[in-house]
């Protein structure tokens, strides 16, 4: 049987656009300013996060990649999934490995990549479509951080959560995250979470700060999105890219740097924002983990944890959950 990947859109550009609207105007008069992380992952964002991903710095995505290479066998025989949901799914590329576990294993039908990123799904889907003939791919554009209801049913589900994407958000944004998606699971069905661990942060860092200054590239590209979809001014190479680690907080903070006083016209908010010389606006940040720690957000949103697999320097942690 083949089928070609459907795509169902639930968040319209236009939708996007004013949720950009209303986080700009609250984001950019706050003090300090930031934004949020979801409009990074335009056509040249989510190209510019690929080649993060190939850098020889950037050790997360090739460390998930070589757990998911082998450990997909033992995620498919715990989680038995007959229907993989994949929230924030990108390039889906990690994921051909699950995907090839779990037809195997021979529960797995169905394949649900979803992201905010159109360009990066239809991409996806299409190339999965290719590769696992025998899978229903189903794309869902949508914002995972809005309601999940959307996501189908009709079979035993995992959703995978890949990436350290988890990391992106603040506690309390996991917390609610996290409680959102054991809303929609049935009991014995399962959540398998990629995260970054709490490391040295000399690794760290250039991690987020890569010497070819792809990185920065990624960063700045934010004030891009602003410049074409609200009609903004930033002058974007006047802005440095800044990634520091909070040993506090336990996550990297990424920054832009104004390298002179400037006022910015965001003509769409008919808003004037003022940057000082030296001010800073935060873009991101990068939570890492123990495993104890996701073991206790994940115990306190209705998970139980079933496994986790980490590389030998424990760098990097894949961890299968239990909707209780
Ligand atoms: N899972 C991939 C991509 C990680 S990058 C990997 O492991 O390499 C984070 C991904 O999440 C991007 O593809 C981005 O477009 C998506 N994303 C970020 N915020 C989102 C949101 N609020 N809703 C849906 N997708 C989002
Ligand atoms: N989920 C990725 C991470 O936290 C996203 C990411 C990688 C990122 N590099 C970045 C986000 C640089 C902003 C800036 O590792």
């Amino acid at each position: 049987m083949t089928t070609t990947p459907t795509l169902e859109v639930y968040l319209q550009p236009e939708q996007l656009r004013a949720a950009l609207r209303k986080d700009a105007t609250v984001g950019l008069t706050s003090n300090p300013k930031w934004l949020p992380p979801k409009y990074f992952y335009d056509a040249r964002g989510s190209e510019l996060f690929e080649q993060i991903t190939a850098l020889p710095e950037y050790f997360p995505t090739r460390t998930e990649r070589e757990l998911l290479r082998r450990y997909s066998g033992e995620i498919a025989e715990v989680a038995a999934p007959e229907i993989l949901v994949e929230l924030g799914s990108g390039s889906s590329e990690k994921t051909r490995l699950l995907l090839g576990a779990g037809t195997r294993h021979g529960s797995l039908h169905t394949y649900v990549p979803q992201d905010v990123s159109v360009s990066a799904l239809e991409g996806a889907a299409e190339q999965i479509g290719v590769e696992f003939p025998n899978l229903t791919v189903r794309g869902v554009v949508s914002d995972f951080t809005e309601s999940l209801h959307h996501l189908p049913r009709g079979g035993r589900r995992t959703i995978a959560f890949l990436g350290g994407t988890l990391g992106n958000m603040v506690p309390a944004e996991r917390a609610e995250f996290l409680s959102g998606i054991a809303d929609v699971l049935e009991p014995g069905e399962h959540l398998l979470l990629g995260v970054g661990l709490v490391i040295d942060p000399a690794v760290l860092v250039p991690a987020y700060d890569d010497a070819a200054g792809v990185t920065a590239q990624f960063n700045r590209n934010v004030l891009q999105v602003l410049n074409s979809q609200l009609d903004a001014d930033f002058p974007v190479d006047e802005f440095r890219h800044v990634a520091l680690w909070d040993a506090g907080n336990e996550w990297i903070e990424m920054r832009l740097e104004a390298e002179r006083a400037m006022s910015i016209r965001i003509a769409e908010l008919d808003l004037d924002v003022e940057f000082a010389a030296g001010e800073q606006l935060r873009t991101e940040i990068s939570a890492k983990f123990t495993l104890d720690g996701v073991r206790r957000e994940l115990a306190e949103a209705g998970f139980g944890v079933d496994r986790t697999w980490t590389d030998p320097d424990e760098r990097f942690a894949l961890v299968c959950a239990a909707r209780r």
